[in-house]
């Protein structure tokens, strides 16, 4: 059976990852430095412990799996966090792809799934955001990424590397089965957050920022459900895989919900309203991110079927009731 190198298989999206790549017939190779994943995630394919930045471990494993191709999940992701450390963004995520894509090329590896997000776009007024709106990031964040997609073009033009891209929106949700889940520490996500105040195992959820220019002065988000998002990537695979060259996609479902719509799903899935308070805007934080492009369907012939905020709240809470692991 083939290859797949998961960077980050250990990770929240990343393990979700490899239980679909194996479901479609691959062998997830976990490539990971358990900075912020668990071995406990990784269920489904072999392990290798490494870092990004160490080039001589990467080849090795390049060596004895040879992948067909490499979905690189593997990055730091908090826009908060990459505001006062950016140094931490710009060494893991664009340093460490660096080193990532070199070693990729070196190998022969040339087809590339890489994880980006629509923090790449910035603030934008009254803007549909496709894949051709232009990328002006707020926070180091996005800043990485996009520096990274830049590579990506880059490598493809000098050594035929061929990318698809995708543009997260908000991830959320777990394996309907529990097998994995998302499991953050410390958790800074919306949702999860909320079920673990509701659940007792926090203190209240902070409503960060109330003065935003939405209906309701909370920022508004599209949220997609990991196992949507994971099976666009396997169908990224195969597009690469049929020759059909680098393109970057976007993955959201093009619909908006407000911190306050968020904390009402909540309430109608676990029965429970979610103990808040309201705080100020957290650095970084752009005030509406919704996707207005339907290429990924119509190209890829992606159809997210679990992305309902009912769903993925169900299926997030069952995952922090039943899931977890050993820490
Ligand atoms: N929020 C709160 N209180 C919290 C946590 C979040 O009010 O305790 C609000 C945030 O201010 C934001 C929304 O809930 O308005 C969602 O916040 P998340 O932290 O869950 O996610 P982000 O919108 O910050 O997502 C960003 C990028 C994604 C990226 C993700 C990774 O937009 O592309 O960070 O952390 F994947």
């Amino acid at each position: 059976m083939e290859h797949v190198l998961v960077t980050g298989g250990a990770g929240y999206i990343g393990s979700h990852a490899c239980k679909a790549l194996k479901a479609a017939g691959y062998v997830p190779v976990t490539y990971d430095n358990l900075s912020t994943g668990w071995r406990d995630a990784v269920r489904f394919g072999p392990f290798e412990q490494g870092d990004l930045l160490d080039r001589a471990r990467l080849d090795a494993v390049f060596e004895r799996y040879r992948p067909v191709t490499v979905m690189h999940f593997a990055a730091l992701s908090q826009v908060g966090e990459s505001m006062v450390q950016p140094g931490l963004y710009w060494r893991n995520n664009a340093a460490g792809s660096l080193t990532l894509i070199e070693a990729a090329v070196a190998a022969g590896c040339l087809d590339f799934v890489f994880s980006s997000t629509c923090a790449t776009y910035g603030e934008h007024d009254n803007v549909v955001l496709d894949e051709a709106t232009p990328q002006q990031p707020i926070n180091a964040y996005g800043a990485s990424k996009r520096a990274i997609e830049d590579m990506l073009n880059d490598f493809g033009a000098a050594h035929g590397l061929n990318a698809v891209i995708f543009r997260y929106f908000n991830v959320a949700g777990a394996d309907p089965e529990a097998a994995v889940g998302e499991f953050h520490r410390p958790e800074t996500h919306l949702i999860p957050v909320m079920l673990e105040a509701i659940a007792g195992t926090r203190p209240a959820l902070t409503i960060f920022g109330t003065d935003y220019d939405t209906p309701d002065g909370t920022c508004i988000r599209d949220y997609v459900h990991v196992c949507d998002l994971v099976d666009a990537h396997v169908l990224g695979l195969e597009w690469l895989r049929a020759g059909k060259g680098s393109r970057v996609f976007n993955l959201g479902t093009g619909h908006g919900f407000s911190v306050r719509e968020v904390m009402d799903a909540a309430r109608c899935v676990t029965s429970h309203a979610v103990p808040h308070g309201e705080g100020p805007r957290r650095p970084g934080d752009c005030t509406k991110l919704v996707s207005g492009s339907t290429r990924a369907e119509a190209e890829l012939g992606w159809k997210p079927h679990r992305s309902s905020l009912a769903q993925m709240i169900t299926d997030a809470w069952r995952w922090h009731q039943t899931g977890h692991y050993e820490q």
